[in-house]
């Protein structure tokens, strides 16, 4: 069987992102189910705001192509999701704005199209990301993204992780493994 790649990130810039962690955590749960994982920090491919005057004069920015690049050569995708405001952050959905825009002569939703994407998300609060992963859901089955029905949420972030970055509490961990074996799995599929 091919081994799938799986591409891996958080929706937050700050260094000690509580979603940093927990996309670390499901990077390692998809290397050990089997996949090539590649692991992201958003914070490395700054981007301007989606800005139709920028895209028409320069065209796309060389960190939009490169991230572009990252959804092209992967078969499944896992997004940490932190929530703003009962929603998407900016940075996230920036960020997906800028790669779906067409390129080359491929249209913008070649980089989502088939890919079997996973969502997780923790927060301080009691709603553990929720609204946030539904908004990402939306936006991603709008660019043809199989998003799986199961997603991961963490509630009480400050709580929630150890000094090394892992989870306490082993049924969290063992729910963002399932989640991360199951992208591996159906991303297989897609490669094979
Ligand atoms: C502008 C803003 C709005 C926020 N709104 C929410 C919210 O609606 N729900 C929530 O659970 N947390 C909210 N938070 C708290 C974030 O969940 C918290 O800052 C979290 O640590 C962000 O994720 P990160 O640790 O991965 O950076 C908000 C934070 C900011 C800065």
């Amino acid at each position: 069987m091919i081994t799938p790649k799986v591409l891996v990130f958080a929706g937050s810039l700050r260094t000690a992102s509580f979603n940093k962690k927990l996309a670390r955590i499901a990077a390692t749960a998809a290397a050990d189910a089997g996949a090539e994982v590649t692991m992201i920090d958003l914070r490395d491919y700054p981007l301007p705001l989606y800005d139709g005057d920028i895209e028409a004069g320069e065209g796309l920015p060389v960190n939009a192509l490169r991230l572009k690049e990252f959804f092209i050569g992967s078969q499944g995708v896992i997004i940490a999701c932190p929530e703003y405001n009962a929603g998407i952050t900016a940075v996230l959905k920036n960020t997906i704005d800028w790669i779906s825009r067409p390129h080359g002569g491929s249209t913008g939703r070649v980089p989502f199209e088939g890919k079997v994407v996973g969502l997780c998300g923790a927060t301080p609060g009691l709603m553990a990301a929720i609204r946030s992963m539904d908004m990402t859901r939306h936006v991603l089955m709008q660019l043809g993204c199989l998003v799986l029905a199961n997603r991961i949420g963490i509630p009480r972030a400050g709580d929630a992780f150890d000094e090394s970055g892992a989870l306490k509490d082993p049924k969290q961990t063992a729910a963002v493994n399932a989640l991360a074996a199951e992208v591996v799995r159906v991303a297989a599929r897609l490669a094979g």
